[in-house]
């Protein structure tokens, strides 16, 4: 972790009776205060309708930190001695005339705890409170910089729609000056997404093949093997497109393919994103039939265990054609990526959860060595792991010893589990203490957001006008719909598996 430390603060979490607040953020804080992290002078007030006392919460926290703090110093002195940083105010937080209320109490918290009046406010509560937090805080001059820390941290989702993600940036902006938001994308701030900046820009090797001339295509995949549990009402208005591709696939695809900024810095990396963002092709509705394909989960069986489809899920209309799966091919219309195709795709009730990006280089100009069983020589792939078993793996042919030149694809392959003695901060954690420290670069800037709703929105828009479009089944356990594979077009072109098919079903149709 970094040795600087942030400046003496109160950080207060609005939704601190919440699911994140629990499993989330007060673990990731323990996090820190074992690493010795948090500024010298600190505390946490947590806020929400929920009547508990400080006492009541600080039991609740301490049972999430239990169960979901990185677990090697998780010992009960060392929660005791934590828990005195806690502190809850149940207000009613859609309520202007309350935020009296919660300037009193950090009033006294200052004083009783010489934090100076800097404030870091966290918001965890459901997206429609986003804009009215903020306003009510500004009504109480809790906005005011004036030489002190006023910061804002907004959950995802950033808007459910270009026009209302359009509609928070300016609402926000009336009372706060971009530098004080951060708009959080947790992927961004998982060590091995940061990886990527530096697997391109420290290696010398990379950059001069990182382009249209070496590579031939590149493919994302973020999947997860869970449905949608209990957020079955949430995800229903919500499905893969505005969940996972207008974030955090975009966030992937723009650290594969942005240009080396300038110097490693916040906004110098945010405009090299931005540009990315401004050159992927906008989608016609004949780029969107071609080249985007939903699916939805069906009822299967996997690894024996039957598993109900989406439309049987608590909360989820029984006619729903939200995507819990979306695969498409777009492409980077810039000097370095012109004419390379970007196949990215995400789903619920995959085989596996993995996150990972492969860069498919293209094969030599002349097949030299004869293709057998374990060769096929296709070009080399580069496989950046996000999750699980973090690292990078890079397939090349070597030659199998002996008389002749047969050829077998090995793997040179790096886990970050060998760094043994490092300690990987949790993505919360890294997140958390960036924004005390005031460093915004892994945060989403408001302009890079909005370009990322102006991608998806034609597809949004394309589903709502023409409600029959093709939505396939895909059972359970299985990679998505079949079709999918259609995307990558060539010969020996496919998407990565990266393990089989779990369902025992074959069946995939259209809904
Ligand atoms: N959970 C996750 O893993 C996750 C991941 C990424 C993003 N997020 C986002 O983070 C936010 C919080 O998620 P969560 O899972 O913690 O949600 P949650 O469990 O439903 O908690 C919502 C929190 O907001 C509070 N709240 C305040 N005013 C409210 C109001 N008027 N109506 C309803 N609740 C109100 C609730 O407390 P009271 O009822 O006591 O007021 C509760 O503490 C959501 O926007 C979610 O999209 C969550």
């Amino acid at each position: 972790m970094m040795k600087k430390k942030p400046e003496d603060q109160v950080l207060v979490i609005f939704g601190a009776s919440g699911d994140l607040t629990y499993r989330k953020l007060i673990p990731a804080i323990f996090d820190l205060y074992i690493q010795k992290s948090l500024p010298d002078r600190f505390a946490i007030l947590g806020v929400a309708r929920s009547p508990f006392s400080d006492d009541s919460f600080r039991e609740k926290m301490a049972d999430g930190i239990r169960q979901f703090a990185s677990k090697r110093d998780v010992d009960e002195e060392n929660i005791s001695d934590f828990l005195n940083l806690l502190f809850y105010l149940s207000i009613n937080t859609d309520e202007a005339s309350d935020y009296s209320k919660l300037k009193e109490r950090l009033l006294k918290m200052d004083s009783d705890y010489d934090t100076k009046g800097n404030y870091l406010f966290y918001l965890s509560t459901p997206p429609n409170l986003y804009p009215l937090i903020p306003k009510f805080l500004a009504e109480q001059g809790l906005n005011s910089e004036d030489g002190k820390i006023r910061r804002i941290i907004i959950e995802k989702p950033f808007g459910t729609d270009l026009q209302s993600a359009k509609e928070l940036n300016a609402s926000l902006l009336t009372d706060y000056d971009e530098g004080q938001l951060y708009r959080m994308d947790h992927y961004l701030g998982k060590e091995t997404v940061q990886n990527m900046l530096v697997t391109r820009f420290a290696n010398g090797f990379f950059e001069p093949l990182w382009n249209r001339n070496y590579i031939d295509h590149i493919e994302i995949t973020a999947s997860e093997s869970l449905g949608v549990e209990n957020r079955g009402g949430y995800y229903d208005h919500s499905g893969a497109l505005r969940d996972m591709v207008q974030n955090h696939l975009m966030q992937l695809v723009a650290l594969v393919a942005m240009e080396p900024p300038s110097v490693i810095e916040s906004d110098a990396i945010r405009n090299e994103k931005l540009k990315v963002y401004q050159a992927i092709r906008p989608f016609t509705e004949a780029d969107i039939e071609s080249n985007v394909i939903r699916g939805q989960y069906l009822a299967a069986k996997v690894k024996g265990q039957p598993m109900q489809g989406y439309r049987e899920e608590k909360g989820v209309d029984a006619n729903s054609r939200t995507e819990t799966y979306v695969a498409m091919k777009l492409f980077v219309d810039n000097w370095r990526w012109s004419g390379v195709p970007f196949y990215i795709r995400t789903g619920k009730r995959m085989p596996t959860r993995v996150s990972e990006v492969v860069v498919h280089f293209r094969p030599t100009p002349l097949k030299l060595f004869p293709e057998n069983e374990g060769y096929v020589s296709e070009g080399n792939v580069l496989v950046l792991r996000i999750h699980p078993d973090e690292g990078i793996l890079l397939k090349t042919g070597m030659k199998i010893p002996g008389a002749g030149y047969k050829v077998k694809e090995v793997n040179i392959d790096f886990h970050y589990s060998q760094l043994q003695d490092t300690y990987v901060p949790g993505a919360y954690e890294r997140l958390l203490l960036d924004a005390m420290l005031g460093d915004s670069t892994l945060y989403s800037r408001g302009d890079a957001i909005e370009e990322t709703w102006e991608i998806v929105q034609p597809i949004l828009d394309y589903w709502n006008s023409n409600p029959d479009a093709p939505l396939y089944g895909y059972p359970c356990g299985s990679w998505g719909p079949e079709c999918a594979d259609s995307l990558i077009e060539g010969e020996n072109k496919t998407w990565r598996y990266p393990c089989k098919n779990l369902s025992d079903d074959g069946i995939y149709c259209e809904l």
